[in-house]
């Protein structure tokens, strides 16, 4: 662990530190996936570790349900809990109104289940996420291996019909090989550029048979908190209409790292 953060990492880790004030003694909170989800998780394993907080983590994906065991955060499945108060997560883009586009890290459909299972959701993000219109960032859609290929040419097909500036689609690789969900998934990646009616956009995608889930997050985000590498957030609240700016003390950052932990 580097002694002195990058300014990416500063930002990721600010908004991270501000997101998790939310987080109260007794909360079941939905723990999302990505570089700047794993900032939360490393700051709510101190708060379990240092300060005895209790509370119930629901993981997003294999990678953060093991970073939350490394750093102390207990965990129990979506089923177990049922319900949570709180869903903390990063996101790939977000828009004047907080919608949003992820699944950057494949996660996108625990993601969407768990947030959608959430009192609150909290979106942490750096400046580089903001945009106009979504649409920049491909937009993951997850589908089924069976038949991939036939979803593949039907979502071609209706993206010619909507409101977007690009139409085309790839198979999410790794290693040359389909990238695969944790449910064992393949992911579509859509280069739309411009997504003009993200609402509708969601629905037609969802209606293909064979696609499982779609990477639009809209009307879900409750709060967005922007880190800056500075030390400065933003905490954008779309329900109060609030936008408030305070500066994040960053002090001793070893504390997030155990022995064993990313
Ligand atoms: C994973 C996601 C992530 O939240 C998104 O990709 C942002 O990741 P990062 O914080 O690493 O930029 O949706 O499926």
């Amino acid at each position: 662990m580097p002694a002195e953060l990058s300014p990416i990492d500063k930002a990721k880790y600010v908004a991270a530190r501000r997101a998790v004030d939310f987080v109260e003694d007794g909360m079941r909170v939905g723990l999302g996936t990505g570089s700047t989800a794993a900032w939360m998780v490393r700051c709510l394993g101190e708060l379990v570790r240092e300060e005895g907080m209790k509370i119930t983590g629901v993981a997003t994906s294999g990678r953060t349900a093991e970073l939350a065991r490394q750093v102390g955060v207990p965990i129990k499945t979506l089923d177990e809990v049922k319900w949570l108060d709180l869903t903390i997560d990063g996101t790939d883009e977000y828009d004047p109104s907080l919608n949003l586009i992820k699944g950057g890290g494949g996660a996108l459909l625990q993601e969407k289940i768990v947030a959608t299972a959430s009192d609150q959701m909290i979106v942490i993000a750096d400046l580089s996420k903001q945009v106009d219109a979504l649409g920049a960032f491909p937009l993951p859609v997850e589908v089924i291996p069976f038949g991939w290929q036939t979803t593949k040419a039907l979502i071609e097909e209706m993206l010619s019909n909507v409101d977007v500036m690009g139409r085309g689609a790839s198979l999410r690789l790794n290693d040359r090989a389909p990238f695969r969900t944790d449910e064992g998934n393949f992911i579509l990646d859509l280069h739309l550029r411009r997504i003009g009616n993200p609402q509708q956009l969601s629905l037609i995608l969802n209606q293909i048979p064979g696609v499982v889930e779609n990477g639009l997050f809209l009307d879900i985000c409750d709060v967005l908190v922007i880190g800056n590498g500075d030390g400065t957030v933003e905490v954008r609240d779309i329900n109060n209409g609030t936008v408030e700016h305070e500066r994040i003390d960053i002090i001793d950052t070893e504390n997030l790292f155990v022995d064993g932990a990313e």
